[in-house]
């Protein structure tokens, strides 16, 4: 069985705390859209996709739980904890993507004729419900997609060694991955020969949770910091790096974790192909360039303090964003779940007719 960012069924939400993880697996319940709200703030759950996820089911688990008389205050209530969800983390455009789409279907559903609160409400439900699969569906399109890409690059019977960056697995997204599913396939096609994944300071989902799922699905991979990479790249015969994403801007630049910038500058340098693996809901095609995305700025005792014990000079002053944003030019492809394109086809791939 593969690990879950969340378990749900109707009427009852539960959340992997990702804080106790490698060490401790406990599962939360959330009773509704605050909870939800408060578990991507304090990032009990993270990752673009898992952090949509886990708003509209608090949404969903809420709506079960609360029945409404009048269409407009569903409405009010359903557009109200969407922006706080929305809120909670600004960077990532899943979220955002996720309320637009439910509050534009809620509204259609609601000039239906015979529309009543109650089936609103339960239409809101099952499209919750149906993100949750989708996501699982797009990633192991994307995983294959990007699998074999890749190969083709690699040539016949070539294993391929990857680098990757954060955690983009199971736990970032409702299961399977995005960059950590291209690695999965690679693997279930015996084409993998090792990964390397950076520890991604200084939050460190690299060491706590890809190493994680890593070793709990048995795939052959080393940790490094993410000062070691160059150097990996060059002695450790790179193939290729692949990472997720946050946002995508329509011409291709991606906000991802901080330190992404960085490996697509060190591929370049090393001739090696640079991608990045998202589905089209972290694509931002609103955005003509990654110039305008907001980059979410941490508190500075995450890199001041380990386990709670400053480790930093007193009195020194800490910059600390989550995320860069790595310039199109530097990026080979984007693995969607409609396809692979350069990123200048991107907006044309995801706009056209499937
Ligand atoms: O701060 P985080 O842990 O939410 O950042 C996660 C990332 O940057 C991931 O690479 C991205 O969200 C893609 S997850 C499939």
């Amino acid at each position: 069985m593969s690990l879950e960012s969340v378990r749900y069924s109707r009427g009852s939400l539960l959340v992997l705390n990702q804080l106790l993880l490698p060490h401790r697996s406990e599962y939360e319940p959330v009773a509704g859209v605050q909870q939800g709200a408060q578990a991507i703030r304090s990032m009990k759950v993270r990752g673009a996709p898992a952090i949509a996820i886990m708003g509209v089911l608090s949404l969903a688990v809420e709506l079960a739980s609360q029945p409404f008389q009048e269409i407009s205050a569903l409405l009010t209530f359903v557009r109200k904890s969407l922006d706080l969800l929305i809120d909670a983390r600004p960077t990532a455009v899943n979220m955002k993507q996720a309320a637009d789409e439910l509050n534009a279907f809620l509204a259609l559903e609601a000039e239906k004729p015979g529309a009543t609160a109650k089936g609103l409400s339960e239409s809101a439900i099952a499209w919750a419900e149906a993100l949750l699969e989708k996501d699982v569906e797009d990633n192991r399109k994307i995983g294959d997609f990007g699998a074999k890409h890749i190969l083709q690059d690699a040539g016949p019977a070539q294993s391929v060694c990857i680098l990757t960056h954060c955690n983009t697995g199971s736990l970032a997204t409702a299961g399977y991955g995005t960059a950590l599913g291209v690695i999965r396939s690679l693997h279930s096609l015996g084409r993998l020969s090792h990964v390397f994944c950076t520890e991604t300071r200084p939050y460190n989902q690299g060491s706590r949770l890809t190493a994680y799922e890593l070793v709990y699905e048995k795939i052959p991979a080393t940790l490094i910091t993410d000062s070691m990479a160059a150097v990996t790249i060059r002695e450790r015969h790179v193939s290729a790096v692949v990472v997720g994403a946050d946002r995508v801007a329509a011409n291709g630049d991606t906000a991802n974790k901080v330190g992404t910038y960085q490996l697509a500058i060190l591929a370049q340098h090393h001739g090696i192909p640079f991608y990045v693996a998202a589905p089209s809901t972290s694509c931002d095609l609103s955005l003509p360039t990654g110039d305008r995305i907001v980059i979410e700025e941490r508190p500075s005792n995450e890199l001041t303090d380990i386990n709670g014990v400053r480790v930093a000079a007193p009195g020194i002053g800490v910059w600390n964003p989550a995320f860069d944003v790595t310039p199109h030019a530097l990026i080979t492809g984007i693995i969607t779940e409609r396809g692979v394109f350069k990123p200048d086809e991107l907006k044309d791939g995801l706009t056209r007719d499937p």
